[in-house]
């Protein structure tokens, strides 16, 4: 996922709300799972997670996501967020974690990820 940091992304000090970045993580995750499982899917724990730099507005956002564990229910997903100045063309990486997804079904209960 990429896009750019906009001012309404903004926290009180002018850099992106952390609670922007968790829900990009969640989102990033949520179509990674999806994708994967074919099936609807929840989020289930999020761990590790740590705010290395702040991102500032205007700056390309940029999210990568790797399933590093597949379980009966649950993807295990990585999810690294960076971001770059276009105009310094200087890019860093902001924020790192782990989050985990379960596959449902329509009763709302876990399901098998591979049938
Ligand atoms: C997702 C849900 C259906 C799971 O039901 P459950 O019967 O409690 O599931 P379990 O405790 O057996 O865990 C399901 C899977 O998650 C894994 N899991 C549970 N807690 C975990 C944790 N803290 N860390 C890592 N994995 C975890 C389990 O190991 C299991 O994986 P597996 O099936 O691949 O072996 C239920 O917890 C739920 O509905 N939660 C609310 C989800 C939600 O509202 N999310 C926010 C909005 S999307």
């Amino acid at each position: 996922m990429s896009f750019l940091a906009e001012p309404n992304d903004a926290n009180f000090k002018g850099n992106v709300h952390g609670g922007k970045v968790m829900k990009w993580i969640d989102e990033i995750g949520y179509a990674l799972s999806v994708q994967y499982s074919g099936k609807y899917c929840v989020t289930k724990f999020v761990d590790d997670i740590e705010f290395l730099k702040p991102i500032n507005i205007g700056d390309l956002v940029k999210l990568d996501a790797e399933i590093i564990k597949v379980g009966n229910s649950s993807l295990r997903i990585k999810v690294l967020v960076s971001s770059t100045n276009l105009i310094e063309k200087s890019s860093k990486k902001n924020c790192e974690c782990y989050i985990v997804f379960v596959a449902i079904d329509e009763k709302g209960n876990k399901t098998k990820i591979q049938e």
